[in-house]
């Protein structure tokens, strides 16, 4: 086992009616809060009135940051460093989903940059400090509510980069199932495939001597397989809301990372395809994963396979090893694009080879990205083909 550090500093609270906590939460960092959300969806639940009622009983001064994109952009990041600059904010209060939190990660981090935010993410200049951050999450996904890292998107270079840094773990989140209850069929099935690939990404894995986490993500796995059907056809459960909720967030916080070292493979393609078509970051998940299992898939990968047959899919143990394994991706594939509703092909949402050869050699870094299996840009544009 690896040596390595576990230190997550977000103070959760988690559950209903817990909103009562936050102003007392913001008063620890100041007076001045900046509220940064999304398109609306804030509003249409009722909560963005419910924030600033609390934000108003605290003697808290609001400032707003509205129309962050999914994928979120570099530019709504200048802007809401700008406003934070000019007004003097104390502290950020993100309300929204992934989009909306990372680019307050990054809005926190440019406050103390003078030039342009996407200096940061190219690492032109690096982070040195950010404001204090606090969240609401309203859709279980990405973990960024309890993780240091965040993605953005520039339009204009059709990049979409990730940046982790420990100033951009949020303070404290407030994670209320309830607040989920409106994230439609499609968001909730494309958190489920981002939540399970954060935990794939991890668990397929060549340093097998975590057995503790391994035991884990396989009941994370499990817990997504179990409650995002329930979501979808009861979108008030509050059980699967809440269980798919806490699993978004223990999926990406680091502790199921342990001591394992290896990159992940199939975020970095999605991003390249995030970036260039704008597609919904759990979609490109769920029709690259399935691939780049298969693309894995071989004598020295196998036994891997077979344990995440066994354990997540409960297929039966007796069973040769490399059947287990092809009998595991079929089942993954029918949860995804079955179960959950997802596209399975790029074809059908309109993406065709033209692009496979940049985003390939973006996602490699020009060289090899060393995960489960180490992967080169011919392999990357392979796995890319096999998605048409
Ligand atoms: O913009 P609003 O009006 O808020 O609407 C959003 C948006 O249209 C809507 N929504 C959110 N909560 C809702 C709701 N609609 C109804 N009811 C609610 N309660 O859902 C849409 C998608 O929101 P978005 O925030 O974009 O989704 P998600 O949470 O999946 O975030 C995706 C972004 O996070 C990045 C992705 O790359 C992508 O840019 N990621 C961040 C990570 C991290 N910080 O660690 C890791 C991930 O792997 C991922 O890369
Ligand atoms: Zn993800």
């Amino acid at each position: 086992m690896n040596s390595f550090i576990y230190d997550i500093p977000t103070r959760v609270y988690f559950g209903e009616n817990q909103l009562g906590h936050l102003g007392k939460e913001l008063s620890k960092y100041g007076k001045r809060v900046l509220m940064v959300y999304g398109g609306g969806s804030i509003k249409s639940i009722g909560l963005y009135d419910k924030v600033v009622a609390e934000i108003k009983n605290a003697g808290l001064e609001l400032f707003e940051c509205s129309g962050i994109e999914p994928n979120p952009r570099v530019t709504s990041v200048n802007r809401g460093a700008t406003i934070c600059k000019k007004e003097k904010i104390d502290v950020l209060l993100a309300v929204g989903g992934g989009s909306t939190i990372d680019a307050t990660k990054f809005i926190g981090a440019a406050t103390y940059y003078e030039g342009d935010a996407w200096d940061i993410l190219t690492r032109k200049t690096r982070i040195t400090k950010s404001l204090p951050i606090v969240s609401i999450l309203t859709l279980s996904a990405t973990g960024s509510e309890m993780d240091a890292a965040g993605v953005i998107s520039n339009m204009e270079t059709k990049d979409k980069i990730g940046l982790m840094h420990p100033a951009l773990f949020p303070r404290v989140s407030f994670l209320d199932p309830t607040n989920t209850y409106t994230v439609d069929a499609y968001q909730t099935a494309c958190g489920a495939a981002d939540i399970l690939s954060h935990i794939m990404e991890v668990y397929f894995n060549r340093n097998q001597d975590l057995y503790m986490l391994d035991c884990v993500m396989e009941g994370l796995m499990k817990t997504v397989i179990k409650y995002t059907p329930i979501a979808l056809t009861e979108p008030d459960n509050y059980e699967a809301r809440a269980n798919l909720m806490w699993a978004s967030s223990w999926a990406i916080n680091g502790f199921i990372n342990g001591g394992k070292r290896q990159a992940w493979s199939c975020h970095p393609m999605e991003h390249e395809l995030s970036a260039i078509y704008d597609i919904t970051h759990g979609l490109g998940l769920a029709i690259l994963t399935p691939r780049w299992l298969e693309y894995t898939l071989d004598e020295t990968t196998v036994s891997k396979f077979y344990q995440f047959g066994v354990n997540v899919f409960d297929i039966d143990k007796n069973a040769e090893p490399m059947e287990v394994a092809k009998k595991s991706m079929d089942l993954l594939s029918d949860f995804l694009f079955n179960t959950l509703g997802l596209q399975r092909t790029f074809t059908e949402i309109g993406i065709d080879d033209s692009n496979f050869s940049i985003m390939a050699e973006k996602a490699c870094g020009g060289s090899v990205l060393p995960g489960f299996k180490p992967l080169n840009q011919k392999d990357i544009e392979n796995i890319f083909s096999m998605c048409l």
